[in-house]
C-alpha cells in the first residue's frame, strides 16, 4: 500500500489535450507541425521567436542534409560547452562571440546614430567591485605595464557636455590577463570608475593594454583551433558609459595598427573606436606627475538620450519589417511580433 504522501501512480493516461492535431509527420510537414504545437499560447513576441528559431533549425538541417552523427557530434559539443560553464566561466556566451552573434544582438538591440560613439560587445571580464576614482588616478596597481594617461570628454552628438556621468573602464594588464583570471584575487585591479566633471571632462591615469588570448582551454577553444582560427583579440579598454536619462554605453577602444586589429576573434573591433597612442609630452608628465615618455590618448565620447535610443530602435526595426514584407507589427515594446487575428 502507497503511504499517504506517496502520489498513487495512475495506469490510464491523460485525456488528449485540446488543440492542432498533429498528423503526417514528413520531411515537407515537420516545421509547419512544430510550429503549429508551439503556438499554443498568446504570447505573441515568444511565438514569433520559437517560429522564427524552429524554421531556421529546420532549415539548416534540410539544407546541410545533416546525419545523425554530426548531429550527435554537435550535441556532444552544446554538453562540454554546458559543462564548461560555472559562476565565473560562461562558455556559451564565448560561444555566442566567437560566432559573431553577441557584437551582432549588441547592434541590433543598441543601433547608434552615426554622429555617436557606436557600442561593441562587453565581454566576460566586467565586474561590479570597481572602486570610484578621483580626477587623474590611476585604475592600476604599482608596477602594472607602460602607463598611460586618457583624458576624455563626454557630450551630446551635438556637443553638449554631460557632467556628473559615470565612467567604468578595465582592461588586462602587461601579461594580457584580467584582474579576475589570476588565482586569488582580493581586490579590484586595472579597473574603475571616475564621474564627468562639469564639462564633461574626465582623466585618469592606466596602463598601456596589450593584445591576449580569450579562454580557450575549453570546448570553444578547441573549435577554433579545429577550424584554424585564433583565439586573440587586439589591444583595447573597455568603458561602460552611464548617465540617468541618457542610453547606456558599452563600448570599447582599440589599438590601431594592432596585429590582431583586422582578425579579432570576437569580432568587436569597429573603425571609429581605433585609437592612436601618442607620448605623454613634458607639459602633462609635470601636471600629472608622469614620464613625458609615458602614453596619452583623448577621447571624445558622444552618447544619445533613452528617449533617442528608443526612437532609433523603433525606426530601425520597422525598416527591417519593410524588408521582410511579411505580416509582422511591432509590440509595445517596438520588437516585431505576428500581427493579431481580426
Ligand atoms: C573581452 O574583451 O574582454 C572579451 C570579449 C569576448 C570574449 C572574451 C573576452
Ligand atoms: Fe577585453
Amino acid at each position: 500500500m502507497p503511504s499517504s504522501t506517496e502520489q498513487p501512480t495512475s495506469k490510464v493516461p491523460p485525456p488528449p489535450p485540446k488543440g492542432p492535431k498533429i498528423t503526417e509527420m514528413t520531411d515537407d510537414t515537420i516545421t509547419q507541425n512544430t510550429i503549429l504545437v508551439n503556438s499554443q499560447h498568446t504570447n505573441m513576441r515568444l511565438l514569433f521567436l520559437l517560429q522564427k528559431a524552429v524554421q531556421h533549425l529546420h532549415d539548416f538541417a534540410i539544407e546541410t542534409r545533416l546525419t545523425t552523427e554530426e548531429w550527435e557530434v554537435a550535441i556532444q559539443f552544446l554538453t562540454e560547452t554546458g559543462k564548461m560553464c560555472s559562476d565565473i566561466r560562461q562558455e556559451f556566451v564565448l560561444l555566442s562571440d566567437v560566432m559573431g552573434l553577441s557584437v551582432l544582438v549588441d547592434s541590433i538591440s543598441h543601433p547608434k546614430p552615426p554622429n555617436a560613439t557606436i557600442g561593441t560587445l562587453l565581454g566576460p571580464f566586467h565586474t561590479h567591485d570597481a572602486s570610484e576614482m578621483h580626477q587623474g588616478d590611476s585604475i592600476c596597481s604599482e608596477g602594472k605595464g607602460e602607463p598611460l594617461l586618457i583624458e576624455g570628454l563626454l557630450t551630446s552628438p551635438d556637443g553638449a557636455p554631460i557632467p556628473d556621468a559615470s565612467i567604468d573602464l578595465w582592461h588586462c594588464d602587461e601579461n594580457g590577463l584580467y584582474d579576475t583570471q589570476y588565482p586569488g584575487r582580493e581586490r579590484p585591479d586595472m579597473r574603475g570608475i571616475v564621474k564627468t566633471n562639469d564639462d564633461g571632462t574626465f582623466v585618469i591615469k592606466c596602463t598601456r593594454p596589450v593584445p591576449y588570448a580569450i579562454p580557450h582551454d575549453g570546448p570553444v577553444g578547441k573549435l577554433l583551433q579545429k577550424i584554424n582560427r585564433h583565439p586573440y583579440r587586439p589591444a583595447h579598454i573597455h568603458f561602460i558609459i552611464q548617465k540617468e536619462g541618457y542610453d547606456r554605453l558599452i563600448t570599447a577602444l582599440y589599438a590601431k595598427g594592432d596585429p590582431y586589429e583586422t582578425s579579432d576573434a570576437v569580432f568587436g573591433v569597429k573603425t571609429s573606436l581605433l585609437y592612436t597612442l601618442d607620448k605623454l609630452g613634458a607639459e602633462k608628465a609635470k601636471k600629472y606627475g608622469m614620464n613625458p615618455d609615458d602614453w596619452y590618448l583623448k577621447w571624445h565620447f558622444k552618447i544619445i538620450t533613452n528617449e533617442e535610443a528608443k526612437k532609433l530602435v523603433y525606426q530601425k526595426n520597422k525598416d527591417a519589417l519593410t524588408r521582410a514584407s511579411a505580416n509582422l507589427v511591432l509590440n509595445a515594446e517596438g520588437l516585431p511580433e505576428p500581427a493579431p487575428l481580426d
